[in-house]
């Protein structure tokens, strides 16, 4: 672990206390020590369409191999535009839009871009855990504000109170990971009104926002009244196209604050996946199926599996969207979830996330709470849930 003492001095930076490795790392590494089904890590099983494949591979014969512009290939710059306004009626110009590394590289040139010292952050807790990572690098403070099971709304109040003068952000993440949380637009107009009364940024994670179910529809905060000026939007092709591995993401928003996400991430990797940019242009011109094919896919897969957490004894929290399941594992008698999951991967050789790792240190909200994954591929879920089932899960 970093901020560890290695031999007699600590080696690295401070800055790096507590957030040395991730979580997924860690769970997908134990999933493979212990031949466990991974139910941990957020990836899909299978790749995206072979389309898009396809003009990756066009796009390497034909010499698209070196450094591409830091600012984004121009065809995906455009494909963006064209799918902010196709989705969402947003009407961007290409300096509205950055490239970046994946939504994890937008969300540290957002927060690096736009955070000083001392600045307060407001999270919406549990979160993932590379706003915390990305908060402490910057010197920034989190306010966290606790979305509380089993429906994780969002409460005003304490919104309201996480607030002080010293806040320059709110960074929101819609449909939520972990919990399955969609915004709905009182919500949203709750954040509206709390930012645009204390005159607040909001940076919004929207990876997942064409995996929503049950016909919930996304909506993306800056489509709110004012709210366009204040908001720097982050998505990426990981969770929507299934290509997570090759890491083409985005930010959009006014133009003076793109080009501060554009300011941090130019001094982090500036640019990659010169090949991958064009192929993700197409795929978003061109394959809205897929994503609304995978979407139906994975609302049947998330009845599935939260029928069969449900008949295990589990406290089964359904999400609206994202392709992670929470369920509660107190009746299960282990200390807390990071026990549960570790005794899981060794007695039943599944692995799942404890939630208690998305909450601050300390939280007892999340103490009970297990993430499962179930954008895998049905086999995948069955034998997972065949081995829950012969599996006495009691401490
Ligand atoms: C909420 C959230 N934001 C960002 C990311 C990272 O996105 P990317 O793989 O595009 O960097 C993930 C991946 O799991 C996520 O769940």
């Amino acid at each position: 672990m970093s901020g560890a003492r290695t031999g007699r001095r600590t080696r690295s930076a401070a800055r790096l206390q507590g957030v040395g490795s991730t979580i997924f790392a860690e769970m997908s590494a134990l999933a493979v020590r212990t031949g466990s089904v991974n139910l941990g890590q957020g990836f899909p099983d299978l790749s995206g369409p072979g389309s898009v494949v396809e003009a990756a591979y066009e796009a390497m014969r034909a010499g698209t191999n070196q450094y591409p512009p830091g600012h984004g290939a121009l065809a995906l710059v455009d494909a963006v535009v064209r799918h902010q306004q196709r989705h969402y009626g947003l009407d961007l110009s290409p300096d509205q839009v950055v490239v970046t590394t994946g939504a994890t590289e937008a969300i540290a040139g957002a927060i690096l871009g736009l955070v000083d010292p001392g600045d307060e952050v407001v999270v919406f807790e549990p979160y993932y855990d590379s706003y915390r990572a990305m908060i402490q690098f910057a010197g920034g403070v989190r306010r966290p504000v606790t979305l509380r099971a089993p429906d994780y709304r969002l409460d005003v109040p304490e919104l309201e109170q996480a607030v002080t003068e010293r806040t320059k952000l709110i960074l929101l993440n819609t449909p939520h990971n972990p919990t399955g949380h969609v915004f709905d637009e009182t919500e949203l107009a709750a954040v509206a009104d709390v930012a645009t009364r204390h005159d607040l940024l909001v940076v919004t994670d929207e990876v997942y926002e064409h995996l929503t179910y049950d016909g919930r529809a996304h909506v993306p905060i800056s489509t709110l009244p004012g709210m366009f000026d204040r908001t720097v939007t982050i998505s990426s092709s990981g969770k929507t196209f299934s290509f997570t591995g090759w890491k083409i993401g985005w930010a959009t928003g006014p133009a003076d604050l793109v080009a501060a996400v554009e300011g941090a991430k130019n001094w982090l990797s500036y640019s990659s996946g010169a090949p991958f940019q064009p192929a993700i242009a197409h795929a978003l011109d061109h394959e809205d199926g897929f994503h609304e094919q995978l979407r139906d896919d994975l609302s049947l897969r998330r009845d599935h599996i939260c029928a069969a957490l449900d008949d295990l004894g589990m406290e089964v929290h359904v999400p609206q969207g994202t392709y992670f399941v929470t369920t509660d594992v107190s009746d299960f008698g282990y200390a807390d979830g990071l026990a549960f999951c570790a005794g899981l991967a060794e007695r039943a050789k599944v692995v799942a996330i404890p939630s208690q790792v998305f909450y601050e240190d300390g939280s007892a909200e999340g103490r009970h709470l297990v993430r499962w994954a179930f954008c895998k591929e049905r086999d995948l879920i069955d034998e997972g849930i065949r081995r829950l089932r012969a599996t006495d899960l009691h401490a």
